[in-house]
């Protein structure tokens, strides 16, 4: 941005008020354009005065931090709220954030943290300008889960190098990261990006605005990652799920969704949405156990015969139990293989390159075993 960044700062303190703007006017990148001493005199004050920024306090007299952001984000849909609050106010936060606010920062802060925080959503605000239109092209995606009911079995790994091997092939492939709480497919796929589902939701879900809240793992190849803090995690909904998911299919060839352990209604509508399941297990008593609990309440779910494919992780032939016996106690017919590959699936999580988009891997058993999938 050329033009020096325009900010407007509402605090009912006036030391705080002072305090940011003395801090901010030292610097030439930015313009201090107003102060707003409660956040009816700011809803006021911006009637007259633009701005790009505005630094909102929560708590406040008459109409607090909550209730303005809403209200000048309806006047002002351009304008970039980052909302200033102490830790108590933890739940007015994150509903801030749902009702447009773009980040923010707790009390008491340092001003060098203010400065990182306004950089990087000028950055998310640069991003969503510059991003190309949504296609017009129409596409029928297949829907692909990638489940298990024990942590750390591999879905994360599976998931991301599953939707590496058919963009590969030539799709156009999507990953949703639903692992909402913890999510790690920005982490596998070396994706530094603060445009997460919680941005897709403030920006509202459609197919027209879909592209910006994408990240490119590579040309066709997207991903939507989970939200950077754990605690928004509670504000994507069931409907936010389905309308992701089937947008989704109308943009790309294969949607794959990388869900976390629990059946919450979330993860029971992404697989109700889902053209297969690949529900991971690893060749161990306990998580035998607990796959084939699992896998009973799916059956009982009347899901369709082929929905639902487990697949085996980490299988090591010298220490996994016998795969016709996982066979048995599961009551399958078929089943997915995938090898244990310690070092290089390590060493690719921590390089952030995914395996299947390395020729270099292609000798080993993990790569040659996800190649091999053919599930549709
Ligand atoms: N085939 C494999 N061979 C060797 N190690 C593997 C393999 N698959 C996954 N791992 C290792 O297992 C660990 C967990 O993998 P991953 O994060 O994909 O699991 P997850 O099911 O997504 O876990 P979480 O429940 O935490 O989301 C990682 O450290 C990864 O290196
Ligand atoms: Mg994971």
């Amino acid at each position: 941005m050329e033009s020096k960044i325009r900010i407007f700062v509402v605090d009912d303190t006036q030391e705080t008020r002072e305090l940011i703007g003395q801090y901010l006017g030292f610097d030439e990148k930015y313009e201090v354009v107003g102060y707003g001493e409660s956040g009816r005199d700011a809803i006021e004050k911006l009637k007259k005065i633009d701005t790009d920024i505005v630094l909102m306090d929560i708590n406040m007299p008459d109409i607090n931090g909550l209730e303005a952001t809403e209200i000048i984000l309806k006047n002002s849909p351009h304008i970039m709220v980052i909302i200033m609050s102490v830790q108590k106010e933890l739940e007015y936060l994150k509903k801030a954030m749902i009702l447009g606010a773009r980040d923010y920062i707790i009390k008491p802060f340092d001003m060098s943290v203010l400065d990182e925080t306004i950089e990087r959503v000028i950055e998310k605000n640069h991003y969503r300008a510059h991003v190309s239109k949504a296609p017009e092209k129409k596409y029928e995606g297949k829907v692909v889960s990638v489940f298990s009911s024990s942590g750390g079995a591999g879905k994360s790994v599976i998931a991301s190098n599953y939707g590496a091997k058919l963009f590969k092939e030539g799709s156009k492939v999507l990953i949703v990261d639903l692992d909402l709480l913890f999510g790690d497919i920005g982490l596998m796929a070396n994706i530094k990006s603060n445009i997460t589902v919680i941005e897709a939701i403030n920006e509202g879900i459609h197919k027209e605005s879909f592209h910006h809240y994408v990240n490119s793992i590579a040309d066709n190849f997207d991903c939507i990652l989970a939200p950077s803090k754990p605690e928004l995690s509670e504000y994507v909904t069931v409907e936010h799920v389905e309308n992701i998911i089937k947008i989704s299919k109308e943009l790309y060839d294969y949607v794959i969704i990388d869900l976390p352990v629990n059946f919450d209604n979330r993860t029971l509508k992404a697989m109700d949405l889902s053209d297969r399941i690949i529900y991971l297990i690893t060749p161990d008593v306990v998580s035998l156990k607990n796959g084939r609990l699992g896998i009973e309440l799916m059956r009982s779910l009347n899901y369709e015969d082929n929905k639902i494919i487990v697949g085996i992780n980490k299988y090591n032939k010298k220490l996994s139990l016998n795969l016709a016996d996982v066979k048995k106690v599961l009551k399958l017919g078929e089943m997915l293989v995938f090898y244990e590959d310690i070092r290089l699936v390590n060493d690719s999580i921590n390089r952030g390159q995914l395996i299947l988009l390395n020729k270099g891997n292609r000798s080993s058993k993990f790569y040659k075993s996800l190649e091999g999938v053919v599930i549709f």
